[in-house]
């Protein structure tokens, strides 16, 4: 009784020892898997219970469910393997399917240290006796090849790493040369000191060949009297020390002292007291060798290095006159000279040598020393982490939609790395030395049952994403319209119910994202949903559509003028000159604040996204982010367009702050609410027809923008040529107050020649003056031409380029010229503005317009003239304007489509007039 009760009180303060020794040494480390030790060990194939308990080590393993979804298990008779094996050689889990099956180990620490060991025992469990070669990947990384060479031999392959992210994964890649199995995986967290030569570019794998009479291939050897391997509890770490082979010339030395050998202060590989105390020697005073060979059971190439961890302490009581003193080399090189183990201390020397053949150690006594002694030894592999893996988000995501859907296809281990094991379904984008990341996901008829995941939203570079032809049931969440790059969604041909989330809708009517949802019974895709059921909700949305495209215009200019003004500053040594720069210097946290986190993108330029915001004070405001992938303008770009810092006019859009914080770059515009010219004229399917422009707002519009383009011509010096004048550069506020912008292709140019020849004529397809197309030869007239053109658009209503059948398309200005030569005005005026507008107002800026597209430049009006004339005609559409609305009143059927606009417009007569 006494005795029993005894040793209960010792074995339970030897657990309570244990558990506040690994919660002391675990402390900021959660491992959700891990057990108490910081171990997970698990039995492949084992399905008997979720786990037991190993007697001899009290190691626990637990069955694979779980860490993997592929394979099938089959038992593995232990007379077919060699004796004294644990249990976890009784059965495997082998992968008949695929090229690439993986394990998944969760819930580490990423940038932690682990020892990662997988077992192997064949036992012709198959009866095909065909022993198999497989390939062993950690992550995305090569680790070792696995060739079994005996059927009934155990093999071992080990490996000590860094995890990049917080799960790991173990790979079994076929071949050709026999189907891949696993007995046994284990994971062992180590401290984070230990092992400094394991790190995030280089792993330790340790070397794997047999000596002869040793059990198993690896090569971490302690040299005691013991044939038993250390580990567990004896190594902390459990790490498998096994029985160096039997060299006859050798003995042990006598362990003369009791207690335990301690490892230094600033030890880093932990050595275990059990390992330290077994020591051999010499029988004879003379040199002790150990060597090692490639053998072709090793996958190792002449460029490999091997990284050799050598373990010492004297264990021995010297006498008076007695001492041991040795050098150590490793092949040529001295790793130690006149070394002196010393007492029940660890001492470790370590070492790297390179190249395939054999190596050495050897132990060199110095004169009447005592013989050399030594009491472990590691040999490593050292294997690069050269292979960039997923970005560790996308992975996750990937692979919780892979679990939640229980997807049936062949997905295992890294979605996108390397290259031959991708993902089928999915596109990735690679970068040297940076994480792939999904850029595109084909997900359509597979399945899927359920809500859209969070998941999806998870995949922040995603561009295009095919989930069509399931059965998604749900909301629409709105997750997906926060995807910053998403430009293709397919959701058609399942069950979703509600309504289009408003991001995915302004998304999809300003044109960046292509949207499908067709095939939806239960999805509300027609205007009477909630979301836009309200009326001012819809004309902000519209709004918001119509103003995107443009503001990505803008910016370039804006990004430019930037530089500029930050190059001006620096030469003039911060002088306040008159620049439009004096503007606010905003801070990126304040542009979060301002655009409420980037919430609502209201356009994309080649710079990036542009999104709404306010200002503190209300005022609302465009923000442009420079995407960190976007390229600048080029240098020669940027020097001709310095002249634009100093144009300032009512109609050009203008600068109010910008944003240099670090990596950010931003600007910061005014919000022209209105969006741009070829959104109101477009009049996408009918369904913006009540926010059609009248004669009246069109020609305003066009002198608003005479007006700015005038002043480019006139009053900057030296004069400034747009050269890309066309309805979407025309900016209008919510007031329809016309402004220019970009002026991304803006030339400056000389004022003694008044022309410029440039290298390649640049402009936009239907705008583009023929004169200038032909020579080369640049002048304000080129302006003159765009802008006769976007005069005609406005008359017509119809685009630059004209299609006139399938195969013939013509431009604006000769269809126009065509029809007009026939005097028939009524056959070109845009549908949306008959019977509301004055004859002669329209037929006097036809006229205008089609001097402005002359051929030769020289025939052209210039922009003051154009102004001139469009003043003119303003004037006589204004007092007939006014003149018919009296009749409008009456004939109210034909205009409850104009209604809204209506009251606007009248508001508005009386500021037109006077100029
Ligand atoms: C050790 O030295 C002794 C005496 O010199 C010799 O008799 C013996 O054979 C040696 N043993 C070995 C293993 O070399
Ligand atoms: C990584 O290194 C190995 C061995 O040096 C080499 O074979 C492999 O091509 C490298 N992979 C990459 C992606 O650089
Ligand atoms: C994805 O990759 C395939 C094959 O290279 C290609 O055909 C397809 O266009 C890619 N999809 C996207 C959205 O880039």
């Amino acid at each position: 009784m006494l005795s029993r009760d005894r040793l209960g009180c010792v074995w339970t303060a030897k657990i309570v020892l244990l558990f506040s020794l690994s919660s002391l040494s675990f402390i900021a480390v959660n491992h959700a898997q891990l057990d108490n030790h910081g171990f997970i060990s698990i039995d492949c194939g084992y399905t008997e219970s979720p786990k037991y308990t190993d007697d001899k080590t009290g190691i626990t393993y637990v069955a694979d469910l779980g860490f993997t979804d592929a394979g099938l298990i089959h038992p593995v008779y232990p007379e077919n393997m060699q004796p004294d094996l644990a249990a976890r050689y009784n059965n495997i889990r082998y992968f008949p399917n695929g090229t690439r099956n993986c394990y998944t180990i969760r819930s580490l620490t990423p940038g932690a240290k682990y020892l990662v060991r997988a077992i192997f025992g064949y036992g012709n469990y198959d009866t095909l006796n065909k022993l198999p070669i497989f390939d062993l990947y950690l992550g995305v990384n090569y680790w070792t090849t696995v060739r079994i060479v005996n059927s009934s031999t155990a093999y071992i392959s080990e490996t000590i790493s860094v995890s990049p992210a917080n799960y790991m994964q173990v790979c079994l890649v076929n071949k050709g040369s026999g189907t891949p199995f696993i007995a046994g995986l284990d994971l062992r967290f180590l401290q984070p000191n230990l092992y400094p030569n394991s790190t995030e570019t280089q792993s330790l794998v340790l070397l794997s060949f047999f000596r002869t009479t040793v059990s198993f291939g690896s090569n971490r050897y302690h040299f005691g009297t013991d044939l038993r391997h250390i580990r567990f509890p004896d190594d902390r770490y459990d790490r498998i020390w096994q029985r160096y082979e039997e060299v006859p010339t050798w003995t042990i030395v006598p362990d003369a002292i009791s207690g335990n050998v301690t490892n230094a202060p600033n030890d880093t590989y932990d050595a275990p007291s059990a390992v330290m105390r077994s020591v051999s020697t010499l029988v004879n005073s003379s040199t002790m060798d150990l060597y090692w060979n490639l053998d072709g059971s090793m996958s190792v190439d002449f460029n490999d290095k091997y990284f050799v961890v050598l373990y010492f302490a004297e264990v021995e009581t010297l006498q008076q006159n007695e001492f041991r003193q040795f050098d150590v080399l490793l092949d040529n090189t001295t790793l130690a000279n006149g070394f002196r183990p010393e007492q029940m201390t660890t001492t470790v020397l370590t070492g790297t040598v390179q190249g395939s053949g054999s190596h050495s150690i050897s132990l060199v006594p110095d004169l009447n020393s005592k013989p050399p002694l030594i009491s472990g030894m590691e040999i490593f592999l050292v294997r690069p982490l050269n292979e960039s893996a997923t970005d560790s988000g996308d992975a996750t995501a990937m692979m919780t939609i892979q679990t939640k859907f229980s997807v049936k296809r062949n997905w295992a281990g890294d979605p996108c790395s390397p290259i031959a094991f991708a993902w089928v379904g999915l596109n990735c984008s690679y970068t040297p030395s940076a994480p792939s990341r999904i850029t595109a996901l084909y997900m359509s008829s597979s399945g899927l049952i359920g809500e859209i995941d969070p998941s999806f939203g998870q995949l922040t570079l995603l561009q295009h994403l095919d989930l069509s032809h399931n059965n998604l049931t749900g909301p629409i969440p709105d997750f997906l319209g926060q995807l910053p790059s998403l430009s293709f969604l397919d959701l058609s041909s399942n069950n979703l119910r509600g309504s289009i989330p408003n991001n995915l809708l302004q998304r999809s009517q300003i044109g960046v994202l292509t949207l499908r949802v067709d095939n939806n019974p239960n999805l509300c895709t027609n205007h009477n949903c909630d979301p836009i059921r309200n009326p001012r909700k819809r004309k902000a949305i519209l709004i918001a559509e119509i103003m995107a495209p443009v503001a990505g215009a803008i910016i370039i200019v804006a990004v430019v003028l930037l530089i500029i003004w930050h190059k001006t500053k620096k030469r003039q040594g911060g002088a306040r000159a008159s620049n439009p720069f004096e503007s606010r210097r905003f801070k990126y946290k304040e542009l979060r604040v301002i655009t409420d986190d980037f919430k609502n993108i209201i356009g994309k330029g080649g710079f990036g996204f542009v999104y709404s915001g306010k200002l503190e004070d209300g005022t609302p405001v465009a923000v442009k982010m420079r995407s960190q992938t976007s390229s600048q303008g080029n240098t020669e770009f940027l020097a001709e367009a310095r002249h634009l810092a100093k144009a300032h006019h009512k109609n050009l859009v203008t600068l109010i702050g910008y944003c240099k914080d670090r990596k950010h770059l931003g600007l910061v515009y005014e919000y022209m609410g209105g969006g741009n010219l070829e959104n109101w004229l477009k009049g996408k399917e009918g369904c913006h027809a009540e926010f059609n422009l009248t004669w009246l707002q069109r020609l305003k519009i066009a002198l608003d923008s005479a007006y700015g383009l005038e002043y480019l011509h006139k009053s900057c010096s030296p004069p400034l040529i747009h050269r890309d004048v066309k309805t979407q550069n025309i900016l209008l506020t919510s007031n329809l107050e016309a402004k220019i912008a970009d002026f991304g292709l803006t030339r400056a140019f000389s004022s003694e020649t008044k022309t410029h020849t440039t290298t390649r004529p640049a402009g936009t397809l239907g705008y583009l003056d023929p004169e200038y197309y032909n020579t080369s030869h640049l002048s304000e007239k080129s302006d003159v031409f765009s802008f006769g053109v976007v005069l005609l658009v406005l008359i017509t209503g119809r685009p630059a380029i004209i299609t006139v059948n399938n195969t013939e398309r013509t431009n604006l200005a000769h269809w126009v010229r065509g029809r007009l030569s026939e005097g028939d005005i009524e056959n070109v005026t845009d549908p949306r503005i008959k019977g509301n507008f004055d004859v002669n107002s329209l037929w006097t800026v036809a006229e205008l317009a089609l001097r402005c597209t002359e051929q030769a430049g020289k025939d052209r009006p210039t922009m003051s003239e154009v102004a001139e004339g469009l003043r003119e005609s303003l004037q006589l559409e204004t007092l007939s304007h006014s003149k018919r609305s009296g009749s409008i009143g009456t004939n109210g059927s034909a205009l409850t489509e104009t209604e809204s606009v209506g009251a606007l417009e009248s508001e508005q007569i009386e500021e037109t007039l006077p100029r």
